[in-house]
């Protein structure tokens, strides 16, 4: 019987809210979740590394159930590496989920594959996950080769990974085409590309690690499309941008199985 896999929603903030907008974003959040909401998906939010510690303060003193996240890190653990920070800081900061790879990074940071393999291992050697994001430009989509490139992703992403640690993690299907544009993949392209990453982590992990693994999609999502693209087999979860600055907008998205 197939694994029962807990749907993870993950609020990617970007460049945006300093960390008194922060604290207010997830206390209201928090005053919008309940139990329930809690106990059906994990909830995580990605402020950027300034505003980490005073909402971990917020959450940790309050028992929220809210997991903090971070947008990325550097793959080295410490060391003359000006204006970056390590994967054992944001654990010291019980940061749990670390969004790796995102296409942000990779076309105006310059992130490689072989950088995103090196931040994915140092995330798992540091006990948090990473969220390894994929996905194609509509240029690679139009010509056909949307699968060859994230299928290309995911290999390198988890070369030399172990099949343990392939479980646990999370996999961001994100067609660059659909972030901020307000244009979503229909829910049928964005479940083929899922299970198509499924069939990839399979082939090269495992078939038990790619029941585990948990795949999100991301791009434009918003109250009004997620309930169809979470009722997609191979959706398990969301990596929201815009759509997640907003605590209500956000709640309403973790909230999906009541609209
Ligand atoms: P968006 O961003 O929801 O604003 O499209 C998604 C992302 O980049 O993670």
């Amino acid at each position: 019987m197939a694994t029962p896999r807990k749907p993870i929603i993950s609020g990617n903030w970007k460049m945006n809210h300093n960390h008194f907008e922060a604290i207010q974003c997830v206390q209201k959040l928090h005053y919008r979740l309940d139990v329930d909401d809690h106990e059906n998906v994990d909830v995580s939010v990605h402020p950027p590394f300034t505003d980490i510690r005073s909402i971990q303060t917020v959450i940790e003193s309050d028992k929220m159930k809210i997991l903090i996240g971070a947008q990325n890190c550097y793959f080295e653990q410490k060391g003359a590496f000006t204006g970056e920070v390590s994967a054992p800081m944001l654990a010291k900061l019980n940061v749990t989920h670390v969004i790796v790879g995102h296409s942000e990074r990779r076309e105006i940071f310059g992130e490689t594959d072989e950088d995103v393999n090196k931040k994915v291992k140092a995330v798992l050697g540091n006990e948090m996950t990473p969220i390894l994001c994929c996905g194609e430009t509509l240029e690679e989509r139009e010509a056909g080769r949307a699968e060859a490139k994230v299928e290309g992703q995911i290999l390198a992403g988890l070369a030399g990974v172990t099949k343990a640690h392939v479980a646990s993690m999370v996999i961001a299907y994100e067609p660059i085409w659909a972030i901020g544009t307000g244009r979503t993949a229909t829910s049928e392209d964005a479940q083929n590309m899922c299970a198509f990453i499924r069939g990839v982590v399979a082939e090269a992990c495992g078939a038990e690690q790619a029941e585990a693994v948990r795949i999100q999609y991301g791009g434009s999502v918003k109250p009004g499309n997620i309930a169809e693209l979470m009722a997609q087999p191979d959706i398990d979860g969301a990596l929201v941008g815009g759509a997640s600055l907003e605590a209500d907008e956000f709640a309403a998205i973790v909230q999906y199985r009541n609209h």
